[in-house]
């Protein structure tokens, strides 16, 4: 069985999958809830939350699955990117594990785990494919070539889209995560009744901006009187909305033309974004594309997904891993 960790950002979370990487046997997450009334992930907060909980959240994924320590043939941990306070006590947890059992150690890419999501979703999906990532801290697209290696295609200049997100929620005073709290405002709302720009649209390139979608929320708030917020409030989270769905598709559409890609996956965060799923849904099936975006418990972030990648990353032998830090790998 494989043991995976991670604790890039606010969730602690911990895994047993089988030892193909292709199945999760429990797939436990623990979400910081210590953050929510600050509006955003602080590092050491998520730090000593997570000192706090891994313990357990490890114990859980072991009794879960129906296995012991002893079980276990290789741990698999995220060592990059993400805040570097939180994943050192992850990678801490993983080493203590590995070395007390003599375990092998796999360092695995948190990006490479988003997109390892699909594996599990779809245990026959072959590459190639491209593949879009858009969470809280990251919006890439990839093209994932034949031998599972990945391409970057294009990136955020700015914000990422669940960061774009959260802080538009946060300007419209709804809650965090923004996400999820934009999509509740947004149900019965006109998205086309106030104009939101969509960043990069017209450009040829695989970037993404939502750095003027952002601008544009803050002027139209400050032109308001606090009534009209009130009553404006699900035309402009539902524009808002359509304006991060329509750069994520629009940028995800032109990667597979341009690639001539019969496969896409989205993953990340905001992967579980209603509006985005059924959008790709429809264009996807116009296209006679294959889209594969994972159940939402598999979008955001978690442990499967990071043993799903641990199988395309260099296992590094007892004791070897013993220098390696979050930093070092
Ligand atoms: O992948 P994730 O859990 O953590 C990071 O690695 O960042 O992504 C979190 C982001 C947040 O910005 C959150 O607002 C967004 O994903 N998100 C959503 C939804 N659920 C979470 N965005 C849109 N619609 C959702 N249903
Ligand atoms: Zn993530």
């Amino acid at each position: 069985m494989i043991l995976a960790i991670e604790t890039s950002c606010d969730d602690t979370c911990a895994a047993v999958l089988t030892p193909d990487g292709r199945r999760a046997l429990s797939n436990v997450v623990h979400t910081q809830t210590e953050h929510d009334r600050y509006g955003g992930v602080v590092p050491e907060v998520a730090s000593r939350a997570h000192l706090e909980r891994m313990e357990g959240v490890i114990a859980t994924a072991l009794e879960r699955a129906g296995v012991s320590l002893s079980d276990v043939e290789r741990v698999a941990v995220t060592v990059r990117p993400g805040l570097i306070g939180a994943l050192l006590v992850g990678v801490a947890a993983a080493k203590g594990l590995a070395f007390a059992r003599r375990l092998p150690l796999v360092p695995v890419d948190h990006l490479k785990g988003h997109v390892a999501a699909a594996y599990l979703e779809r245990p026959d999906l072959r590459p190639p494919f491209v593949a879009l990532i858009a969470s809280g801290g990251h919006t890439a697209l990839y093209n994932v070539a034949e031998d599972r290696s990945m391409e970057l295609l294009g990136e955020t200049l700015d914000d990422a889209a669940g960061e774009a997100l959260d802080k538009g929620a946060r300007m419209l005073g709804l809650g965090f995560p923004g996400g999820p709290a934009i999509s509740k405002a947004a149900r019965d709302g006109d998205p086309e009744r106030h104009d939101f720009p969509v960043g990069l649209r017209d450009k040829k390139n695989l970037d993404f901006s939502f750095s003027g979608l952002k601008t544009s929320l803050l002027y139209k708030l400050k032109a308001m009187g606090p009534g009209e917020v009130e009553a404006e409030l699900p035309h402009l989270a539902a524009g808002y909305e359509a304006a991060v769905v329509a750069a994520l598709s629009g940028k995800l559409l032109r990667a597979a033309r341009e690639r001539g890609a019969r496969s896409v996956v989205v993953a990340g965060g905001v992967a579980a974004n209603g509006l985005l799923r059924k959008t790709l849904a429809g264009e996807c099936e116009r296209r006679g594309l294959d889209l594969v975006i994972p159940e939402p418990a598999l979008c955001t972030d978690n442990a499967a997904m990071i043993g799903a990648a641990s199988v395309d990353a260099e296992a590094l032998p007892f004791p070897d891993y013993l220098p390696v830090t979050a930093r070092s790998v």
